[in-house]
């Protein structure tokens, strides 16, 4: 078998997993409206990649107000929960695993997505350029400038941490493995704990505990509703995303991994910024956050084979989750251990429509 390392057995939480390969988190677009509930093709473009050790879902609603693209699932309504059972148990009949990363889009949204159609929350009312997506009436998505946001109030972000600790629970009663909690690439937890989003004076703003204090609230309030051994979570140390500028210190983005690594989650995913352009990782950074948390480290970002082999070998990382790849070919784990080239991507296809580009990406003969 070729590339080894990628294969042997990883521990998370309480569970084994196959390998150390993991489908990223990948937005697709293809919901059906209203209501946010995964497409009729879900289940099938879900378990043709249960040949990953773990599958991580599309960025999810954990409420109608966490909605800011059209064409994104949501978990928190019992429809939602139904159609994820089918997909929960798809994955598992082919052997796979699977958790759903939820979010909180805040003030990465049109209001036309929002309830009422109302302004989208963030921490503060900071404008930012950017853009979310809407469908044209053949389905397919259209980019559109974000809505400038509102401050959340606090009972409002009180809220926010009650629906991420709803959507545990519906995670849990539709057969996931765990939950991941987007708290990384400039959305709402992300948007509280950059200094550029927030300009809070209360006890949600200010300092860097003040700052964290909803990312924390809501990974504890995830382990209260499940346990520390079902949760991940993803953060983007040194990314700008979305227009929420993050590139600031190295010094509390060690102190926030310390602060995640006292849950004993299940496992830290980081997104390296390399993909969308950022500032890549130096080695130096990656060792810091190793020497910072003590259970399972997942990176992503424009990873090539030759890259996750290289980290996992010297220690920074444990496993490696592949994004744009994983769209195209489904049996990618398959094809790393056979040394079999993959398939050309189709970006035109990446962004909403129906099975074309999503279920059709052919197998290694
Ligand atoms: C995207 O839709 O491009 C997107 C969504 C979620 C992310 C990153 C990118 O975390």
């Amino acid at each position: 078998m070729a590339h080894e390392i990628l294969f042997n057995p990883i521990e998370m939480g309480s569970q084994t997993f196959k390998n150390r390969i993991v489908m990223a988190p990948l937005t697709r677009l293809r919901a059906i409206e209203p209501g946010d509930v995964p497409s009729i093709w879900a289940a099938e473009y879900y378990a043709q990649r249960s040949g990953a050790g773990l599958i991580i879902t599309e960025a999810t609603q954990v409420s109608f107000q966490a909605k800011g693209y059209a064409g994104a699932p949501g978990l928190h309504t019992q429809d939602q929960k139904v159609a994820w059972k089918v997909i929960t148990d798809a994955v598992h009949a082919k052997g796979g695993k699977i958790v759903v990363q939820l979010w909180h889009t805040g003030l990465v949204a049109h209001k036309s997505v929002q309830p009422d159609s109302q302004p989208p929350i963030s921490a503060s009312d900071v404008k930012v350029k950017n853009r979310t997506s809407l469908r044209d009436s053949d389905g397919q998505a259209i980019r559109v400038d974000v809505t400038p946001p509102r401050p959340a109030t606090v009972q409002e972000i009180e809220q926010v941490i009650k629906d991420f600790a709803h959507a545990t629970e519906l995670a849990r009663e539709a057969g996931f493995d765990g939950v991941e909690i987007h708290g990384a690439h400039g959305y709402l937890l992300h948007q509280f704990w950059a200094q550029h989003t927030n300009q809070r004076s209360d006890e949600y703003g200010g300092s860097r505990d003040n700052r964290a204090r909803l990312m924390l609230a809501v990974i504890d309030a995830c382990v209260q509703a499940w346990d520390a051994h079902h949760i991940g979570i993803r953060i983007s140390p040194w990314g700008s995303f979305n227009g929420v500028d993050a590139s600031y210190e190295t010094e509390d983005n060690l102190w926030l991994i310390d602060q995640i690594n006292q849950r004993g989650l299940m496992y830290l995913h980081i997104s390296e910024p390399d993909w969308a352009g950022g500032k890549p990782y130096t080695d130096e950074f990656r060792q810091q956050i190793r020497d910072t948390f003590n259970h399972t480290i997942i990176a992503a970002g424009g990873y090539s084979v030759d890259k996750a082999e290289r980290n996992i070998k010297a220690g920074y990382i444990d496993a490696v989750a592949f994004g744009r790849d994983y769209i195209a070919t489904p049996d990618l784990a398959e094809r790393i251990a056979a040394d079999i080239p993959f398939n050309e991507q189709h970006p035109e296809s990446f962004y909403g429509g129906g099975s074309a580009g999503y279920t059709d990406y052919p197998l290694m003969d």
